[in-house]
């Protein structure tokens, strides 16, 4: 092997990958560093776009737990994209454990507004019960499997001791369904149903009231790319196919080899010692068969069909004039006739909106009035088959609905998020599935091959969200995660470094 520094590939320009990439950058180590991304633009997950003359947030919208621990959080607040509340101290120290907050106003779906009492009174039910899950955290056993069986169970006990009258119960149970689907926005999942129980307690929630970039997220993905060495991104090369544990042999590079050859799918091919792989695991689930040669051993690969990948779509509605009060910073929408208790399972093309959270107000800019809506699971894939069009006259129907106003005028324009069919996403984050645990996570945050010399170790390592056993699903965990794999290889060069070369 020749001395003249490594080459190193990272696949994938999301956070992960630039993260990766920024601190390899800067190792004497490496001769050679390029990002390989499919798309044509950085940033992944993270996608800020000009519309309604502002910016909107198509991918990730909130810092998660804004304060010192967060490596998002801090980048943030040294680039300058955070704002004198966000930085306060005093925003730092807010406790969420994670939970949503209260909406502004809440509406039915005959057209009444539910008292904001009844709903904080269920919302303080919910996630107590969110809560309690934490004692199975490494419990050998559970009272049930899921998350939402274990939500049902407790609901279900409570409901007996309901003294209320029928009407109540209803509206009551509506209500409780509704932050069924919040959680499921939050999680990236269909139902609570497909979401472990015992491992769900370790997510981790930073303390800090969660906040946005007034600029867009991407200006945090832009400014990492920015510091990147010359040259480092490589967008519109999408990788087919990475070759591994092998012995290549290039014509540019004579006299030495390679244990990897990532193949691209313009034909490109390109050796490499390591390769950090930070494609997203939806994508992996779909293309694992072909995107390894060999195949990955079978109990990575088995962790990869394990781990939960769902679903979350935003939709953006652009009025006139708002229809919502000034104050107003999240509307709430209930459908009667729902129940966590009660399966109905009808047509998607009939009641996909039902699973529509509702919308939060964006903040006006230039006296541009936009909502956003946040839908999870089947029903927002389903959604992501329709037109424009159609979401929108579905939307404004049920916008008139709730609001028991049939004349509302119909949004002015729409944009929304299409994650499930973005061929090099395959759907919106990670989340523990019922059949998996943390140790899944683990499993396939482990480098290849393990059983490696010393010179061939840590030929493909392995970043993204998905790979963080207490952060998935967000950017820090993200980020942690491409830092976490540089900095392996870059330990692995130090201490190479202060040994005697074995061979020269
Ligand atoms: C709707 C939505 C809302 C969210 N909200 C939040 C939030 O509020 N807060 C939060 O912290 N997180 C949020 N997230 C999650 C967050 O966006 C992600 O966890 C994070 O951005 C993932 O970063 P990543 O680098 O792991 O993956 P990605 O950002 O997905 O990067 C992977 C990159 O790999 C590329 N790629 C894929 N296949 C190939 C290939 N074959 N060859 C080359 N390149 C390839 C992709 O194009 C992509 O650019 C949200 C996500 C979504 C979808
Ligand atoms: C229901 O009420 C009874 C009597 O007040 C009480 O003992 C029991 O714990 C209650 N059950 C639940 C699930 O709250
Ligand atoms: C890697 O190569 C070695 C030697 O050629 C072989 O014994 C081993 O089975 C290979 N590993 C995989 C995962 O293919």
């Amino acid at each position: 092997m020749a001395s003249g520094g490594r080459r190193v590939l990272v696949v994938g320009g999301g956070i992960a990958g630039l993260g990766a990439a920024q601190r390899l950058g800067c190792h004497s180590a490496v001769r050679y560093l390029r990002v390989l991304e499919a798309t044509n633009r950085a940033g992944g997950r993270i996608r800020s776009e000009r519309c309604f003359g502002g910016v909107v947030e198509l991918g990730a919208h909130w810092i998660h737990g804004p304060s010192q621990d967060n490596p998002v959080f801090q980048l943030a607040a040294e680039f300058g994209l955070l704002g004198e509340k966000e930085l306060s101290e005093e925003n730092q120290q807010v406790e969420t454990g994670g939970h949503v907050g209260l909406p502004s106003v809440s509406y039915t779906s005959s057209g009444a507004s539910v008292s904001l009492e009844l709903v904080a009174e269920m919302a303080s039910l919910f996630y107590g019960l969110i809560d309690q899950t934490r004692e199975f955290l490494q419990a050998a056993e559970t009272p049930v499997a899921s998350v939402g069986e274990y939500l049902k169970m407790k609901i279900g006990q409570q409901v007996t001791n309901w003294t209320k009258d029928e009407d109540t119960k209803k509206l009551r149970l509506a209500v409780l369904n509704t932050f069924f689907n919040v959680e499921c926005c939050v999680s990236g999942t269909h139902s609570m149903d497909l979401v472990a129980l015992s491992p769900f307690g370790e997510y981790t929630v930073l303390p800090g009231l969660d906040c946005t970039f007034s600029g867009g997220y991407q200006g945090l993905t832009d400014r990492i790319m920015a510091s990147l060495p010359m040259d480092a991104m490589v967008f519109n090369k999408p990788v087919k196919t990475i070759h591994w544990n092998g012995s290549f042999q290039e014509s540019a590079f004579p006299g030495e080899t390679f244990p990897v050859l990532v193949e691209c799918e313009d034909g490109a091919l390109l050796p490499a010692h390591h390769v950090v792989i930070t494609v997203p695991l939806g994508f992996l689930k779909e293309h694992q068969d072909t995107f390894f040669e060999p195949p990955l051993p079978a109990k990575k690969a088995e962790a990869i069909r394990k781990i939960g990948f769902g679903t979350n779509n935003k939709v953006f509605l652009e009025f006139e004039e708002p229809f919502w009060e000034p104050d107003c910073q999240f509307i709430q929408v209930v459908w009667e006739d729902t129940s966590p208790l009660q399966d109905i399972s009808l047509s998607l093309q009939d009641t996909w909106f039902k699973k529509l959270i509702g919308f939060l107000v964006l903040p006006t800019f230039k006296s541009v009035h936009v909502l956003c809506g946040f839908i999870a699971g089947l029903e927002s894939e389903f959604m992501e088959t329709l037109s424009d069009e159609e979401v929108l006259q579905s939307l404004t129907q049920v916008l008139r609905r709730v609001t028991g106003n049939p004349q509302l005028p119909v949004p002015k324009s729409i944009l929304r998020s299409h994650w499930h069919s973005a061929p090099y996403t395959c759907g919106s984050y990670s989340y523990v599935a019922v059949g998996s645990t943390g140790d899944d996570i683990d499993l396939l945050a482990q480098p290849l091959p393990t059983d490696a010399t010393d010179d061939d170790q840590f030929q493909i390592l392995f970043a993204g969200e998905a790979t963080h056993r207490a952060f998935y699903s967000t950017t820090h965990g993200a980020l942690l995660s491409g830092w976490r794999e540089a900095d392996r290889l870059i330990h692995l060069w130090d201490s190479q470094a202060q040994q005697p070369k074995p061979r020269l």
